[in-house]
């Protein structure tokens, strides 16, 4: 951590009192600290304590006596934003957009990965508007560093306790010592389902969300690769700077866009849930209802993962994906030799919270020489870092 300029964010919870420790963590590591503070947090802890302890003056508000504190300059500057405690308030505006003080204004500016520990009583922690907030701060992108059970400030027992100024230094160590291992490296990701157009308002499609693919081109970006997302219609906003989006709505086009970026792309991760059959004939306009029954005749959809496996050079390496609901490791591990995948992750629609939609996966990981690796249920940031690791240990020992 020498020389990472980190910025403590601290927001208004009684937990704000172990911020000082934490500013004492960083700075003993060999970090440059620059604290900010809601207005609400200066009545739990005073300025004078942390910027005592950071050696910089502390940040309250966007203006304070005729100055600007400019929140885009913070932003740029920090390798990591880490909002400790984060309160439901707070998380409530960061997941909005609410940017109400210089907290939030500076983590809409910033660039770098953002870490928020969340402290608070375990009814407004269970509550399903902040469980929402914390899974809309996941899906940007966020980390989220666990919260501990114990007694809470109201006397009440149970989950919501900000975790220790240990554990997030602890985090953050961790984070560094592997942020830059793929850097210089360009990497491919096709994410997110594909539509197939039957007229001018149809289409066929599938309820793929695109979360594991953009966690995935996250998780590559954040460690210093640079990431072309070739990504169909999804919801999904990215924002990493590593990260070039290319928009793609069909299958069609995602493979003539997968196919042109795949020639400089040292690892390609392919978990588009691609259309195998579109429409033969695409209606010039709406088509009208008439009879009883209507058939529509499909045709096949280039496979892309097969077309990029065979123009595979030696040096690219190839993830693949299978989503099974039935005869799981042996339609796997068929894939992962007929469209000729480095590794194959597999996820099968059997298991609870994993698949489409959901922000929780479980995969097997599945090798060329039949090793295999079989996963926890986790987040799909968590999964994301366990395919990226693997990848890691693949491919970074070889010589490009
Ligand atoms: O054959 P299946 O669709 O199950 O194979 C899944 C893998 O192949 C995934 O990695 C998926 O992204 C890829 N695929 C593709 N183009 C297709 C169909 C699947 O790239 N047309």
């Amino acid at each position: 951590m020498v020389g990472k300029k980190i910025i403590l964010a601290v927001t208004g919870s009684i937990a704000a009192y172990k911020a000082a420790h934490l500013v004492r963590l960083f700075v003993k590591k060999g970090a440059e600290v620059q604290v900010l503070m809601t207005p609400s947090a200066t009545e739990f802890i005073t300025p004078l304590t942390l910027s005592t302890l950071s050696k910089k003056p502390v940040f309250t508000q966007v203006i304070a006596e005729h100055e600007w504190n400019s929140h885009v300059e913070l932003g740029l500057w920090a390798d990591a934003l880490v909002i400790a405690p984060a309160t439901a308030n707070s998380l409530a505006k960061l997941a909005n957009g609410i940017c109400d003080s210089i907290v939030s204004a500076v983590y809409l500016s910033a660039r770098c990965p953002v870490f928020l520990a969340p402290a608070m009583d375990l009814d407004m922690w269970k509550h399903p508007a902040t469980q929402a907030n914390v899974q809309r701060l996941q899906g940007y992108g966020n980390h989220f560093l666990p919260v501990g059970y114990g007694e809470l400030a109201s006397g009440l027992v149970g989950e919501g306790r900000m975790a220790e100024p240990e554990e997030i230094v602890a985090y953050l160590d961790a984070f560094f010592q592997h942020e830059q291992d793929f850097s210089g490296k360009n990497i491919m990701v096709t994410a997110g389902p594909t539509y197939e157009a039957i007229d001018p308002v149809r289409f066929i499609g599938n309820r793929s969300s695109g979360k594991m693919g953009v966690a995935i081109a996250e998780q590559f970006a954040e460690r210093g690769a640079k990431v072309t997302l070739v990504l169909g219609p999804s919801k999904l906003a990215v924002k990493h700077p590593n990260i070039n989006t290319i928009k793609v709505e069909s299958a069609q086009q995602m493979y003539e866009a997968a196919v042109q970026n795949f020639e400089q792309a040292d690892i390609s991760v392919l978990s588009a849930a691609v259309a195998d059959y579109r429409p033969a004939v695409v209606a010039e306009q709406k088509i009208k209802k008439k009879g009883e029954n209507m058939t529509l005749e499909l045709e096949k959809t280039p496979d892309i993962a097969a077309s990029l496996g065979k123009m595979k050079r030696p040096g690219q390496f190839i993830v693949g994906f299978a989503l099974e609901t039935n005869d799981e490791l042996q339609n796997a591990s068929e894939k992962l030799a007929k469209k000729n995948f480095d590794f194959i992750v597999l996820n099968s629609l059997q298991d609870a919270g994993a698949g489409f939609n959901f922000d929780t996966n479980k995969i097997t990981i599945l090798h060329r020489d039949n090793m295999r690796k079989d996963f926890e249920l986790k987040t799909k940031a968590e999964v994301a870092r366990d395919i990226v690791d693997e990848v890691a240990e693949k491919v970074l020992s070889l010589k490009f």
